[in-house]
């Protein structure tokens, strides 16, 4: 009686919690982090474990899909990368080019030894949608348009009404110059605290760096910064900016 009981509960519930499971998407961003003339990294985030890529396009009157365009996936010492924050690193692009992009992630499953089970892939909306643009460095700027923000503190309502005041048509960059968060806890505190501000402001499509408060240095989740920041692969110190200035 007892394994009868056990066997109905299992094909009872089993397929209850299948059904019930929620779907594979992505959960914040993307946003850009150290672009350069020839680079960038995009970065976003899904509910469950899986691999990323980003499709790219150049910013033409073309159809996104007049043609297959190539992918660059999340990848770190020549492997594709699994997790739930997804940093993608595209380099050789062309300085001073706008070029659109489109996010994918593959759900992983399940990963045992060389056996890979694969799920459904989320991808950010692109029909009817306008998917998001970045411009890539122009080694002959003089000059640069960016605006800076510290000290917001969590208060995504104070952010919104300091950037509210930037004209974006001409705004190139965004610094965040310290103090953005109390202290650093986990992931879904950092996107709630500012990050999806940013993102629903600007952040998909005009890059903002990230130089640590004291506040940033706090909390169990603070060794995980360069996670959420990455910099660029040639240098942790300094970044490149349009023209002749640095970071
Ligand atoms: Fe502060």
């Amino acid at each position: 009686m007892k394994n009868f009981l056990l066997i109905l509960r299992a094909l009872v519930l089993s397929p209850l919690l299948v059904v019930c499971q929620e779907a594979f998407k992505i959960t914040h961003g993307p946003y850009l982090q150290a672009l350069g003339e020839n680079g960038v990294n995009i970065v976003f985030t899904t509910n469950r474990s899986g691999i990323a890529w980003v499709e790219l396009a150049p910013a033409d009157s073309s159809h996104f899909y007049a043609k297959e365009r190539p992918k660059h996936f999340a990848s770190a010492h020549g492997q594709k990368t699994e997790g739930t924050v997804h940093n993608v690193r595209i380099e050789g692009l062309q300085p001073a080019t706008r070029y659109r992009y489109r996010i994918y992630s593959r759900e992983v499953l399940s990963h045992e030894s060389y056996i890979l089970q694969y799920g459904n892939i989320a991808a950010s909306a692109a029909y009817r949608a306008e998917l998001p643009t970045f411009t890539t460095l122009d080694p002959r700027a003089s000059q640069i348009s960016f605006a800076m923000v510290n000290d917001i503190h969590q208060q995504n309502d104070v952010m919104k009404k300091l950037l509210g005041q930037v004209d974006w048509k001409s705004n190139q960059l965004v610094f965040f110059n310290g103090d953005m968060q109390n202290n650093s806890r986990n992931e879904a505190q950092i996107f709630s605290s500012f990050m999806d501000t940013a993102i629903s402001i600007f952040a998909d499509r005009i890059p903002m760096y990230y130089a640590r408060g004291n506040h940033e240095t706090r909390g169990e989740f603070a060794s995980q910064f360069p996670v959420i920041s990455p910099r660029p692969p040639v240098s942790c110190i300094i970044y490149s900016v349009p023209g002749p200035f640095a970071l």
